[in-house]
C-alpha cells in the first residue's frame, strides 16, 4: 500500500449516457485521489474480449460484450493511498442491489448487467488494465500541494 498505488476505473456505457460522469469523477476527487489518466473510448469488442479475457467461459459474456461496445466508456486511472481496495469499496457490490447506499451503484443503479462502473480489483490486475487501456502510457505528475495534502 502506498500514496503511489494506482487503479483503474472505468465509467460503463450505460454510466456515460445517463450522465453520471462528473458525479463519479466528484466521488474520486473528493475522497483525496489523483486523477491521472483520463479518456472517453469507443472499445472495439476485441478490445473488449481482451479486458474480460477471465469470464470468456461465463453465459453473461457475450452481453456483457455487447452492452461494453454499445457506447463510449470513460477509461480513468485514479491514483493514492490503497486506491484498489478503497476505489472498489466506493463502487459497491457486482450487483448493485447488494451495495450499500452511499457507494457508486448504491446510490445510481441496480442490475448486475448495467451496472455503470468498473474497478480494477487487485494491484496486479491494475497495472494490467492500465496498460491494456493507455498503450500510450500515463503521464506522472506531481502536484504542487502534495506535500500538504498526504502524510
Ligand atoms: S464472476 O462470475 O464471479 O466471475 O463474475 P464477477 O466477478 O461477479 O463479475 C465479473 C464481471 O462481470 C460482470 N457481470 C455481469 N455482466 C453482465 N451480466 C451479468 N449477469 C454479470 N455478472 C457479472 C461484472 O459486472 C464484472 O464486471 P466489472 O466490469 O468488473 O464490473
Amino acid at each position: 500500500m502506498s500514496n503511489n498505488e494506482r487503479t483503474y476505473i472505468m465509467i460503463k456505457p450505460d454510466g456515460v449516457q445517463r450522465g453520471l460522469v462528473g458525479k463519479i469523477i466528484q466521488r474520486f476527487e473528493e475522497r483525496g485521489f489523483k486523477l491521472t489518466a483520463l479518456k472517453l473510448v469507443q472499445a472495439t469488442e476485441a478490445h473488449l474480449e481482451q479486458h474480460y479475457a477471465d469470464l470468456k467461459g461465463k453465459g453473461f459474456f457475450p452481453g456483457l460484450i455487447k452492452y461494453m461496445a454499445s457506447g463510449p466508456v470513460v477509461a480513468m486511472v485514479w491514483e493514492g493511498l490503497d486506491a484498489v481496495k478503497t476505489g472498489r469499496v466506493m463502487l459497491g457490490a457486482t450487483n448493485p442491489l447488494q451495495s450499500p447506499v452511499g457507494s457508486i451503484r448504491g446510490d445510481y443503479c441496480l442490475a448486475v448487467g448495467r451496472n455503470i462502473c468498473h474497478g480494477s480489483d487487485s494491484v496486479e490486475s491494475a497495472e494490467k488494465e492500465i496498460g491494456l487501456w493507455f498503450p500510450e502510457g500515463v503521464n506522472q505528475y506531481i502536484s504542487a500541494l502534495e506535500p500538504w495534502i498526504f502524510e
